[in-house]
């Protein structure tokens, strides 16, 4: 309780203009911090293993990824991840990264995409799709985001995933909206991106996956969705779920036009 009233607190505090000038110098101290960091970024040593497990044989069926197709073809990886999420014929659904590469360890590799969906994050398989997603989106990095809407189906989970954005409810009766749905709020001394429209080059959908400096993980557009949830007091949604990835829809659409920089470095 005390927590939530805290937040609540915050949130207050951070719209407020004499927050504004103090929130401001910390965050600067934030962005110093990733520049210094920037030539080493750790996440590099993520991409390095998620190019390792999608070349080498694994799984059941002791085969590689190499023909996993991300949607510009069987074996196409740069220019795959600014495209994501989108609509895939042999599976009938709209897909992000994380789901896609679910299907392709089902299909090619044999293993059994449930099971992976319901690991715990970092842990077995889970941790292999964490470097596979550094690896890939590292191989679109400065690439604009273009997400296509040409199908049905995406255009639809465009509508879902606005739908989800502004839904309401927990306890705190919030929404994604209420902590990104506006420019220049700010929360215990992060950003918050307006992510209702384009937030801008690297920020937002642009910027994940982000290596986190504060707890030394690497994590996916799912996990990073997965924490906004507990922070909305929402249950947590299923990995790779449909409202996730409507969610993905909405935000990279929104972005169209911004300079990837993933997998960025974070707090
Ligand atoms: C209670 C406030 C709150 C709610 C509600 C919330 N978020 Fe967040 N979100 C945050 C905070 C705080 C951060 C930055 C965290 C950090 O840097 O450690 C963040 C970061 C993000 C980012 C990454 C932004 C970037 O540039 O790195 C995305 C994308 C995001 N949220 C999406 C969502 C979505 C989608 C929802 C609804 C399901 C949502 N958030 C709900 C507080 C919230």
């Amino acid at each position: 309780m005390k927590q939530k009233s805290l937040i609540a607190a915050t949130l207050a505090l951070a719209a407020s203009v004499g927050a504004f000038a103090q929130a401001k110098s910390a965050s600067d101290g934030i962005a110093e911090y990733r520049k210094m960091l920037e030539d080493g970024n750790p996440a590099e040593l993520f991409e390095a293993k998620g190019e390792d497990l999608w070349k080498t044989p694994r799984g059941p069926k002791k085969v590689s990824l190499e023909k996993c197709d991300l949607g510009l073809g069987p074996g196409v990886v740069k220019g795959a991840w600014v495209q994501l999420p989108r609509y895939f014929a042999d599976t009938q659904r709209v897909q992000d990264l994380e789901s896609r590469l679910l299907s392709c360890m089902e299909t090619l590799q044999g293993f059994n995409a449930t099971e992976i969906a319901k690991t715990a994050f970092d842990k077995g398989e889970q941790a292999t799709l964490a470097a596979l997603a550094a690896w890939i989106s590292a191989e679109s990095k400065g690439l604009k985001m273009a997400l296509p809407q040409g199908h049905a189906q995406e255009r639809r989970f465009y509508e879902l995933g606005k739908r989800a954005f502004f839904f309401r409810g927990g306890p705190m009766d919030f929404s994604c909206a209420s902590c990104h749905g506006e420019s220049g709020k700010r929360i215990r001394l992060q950003d918050l991106p307006n992510l209702t429209g384009n937030p801008g080059n690297g920020v937002g959908f642009a910027a994940w996956p982000a290596y986190r400096v504060s707890s030394g993980e690497m994590w996916s557009m799912q996990r990073r969705l997965n924490d906004c949830y507990r922070q909305q007091r929402f249950p947590y949604p299923g990995f790779a779920s449909d409202v996730t990835i409507a969610l993905g829809v909405y935000m990279g659409v929104n972005a169209k036009g911004a300079e990837s920089i993933a997998p960025a470095l974070k707090r």
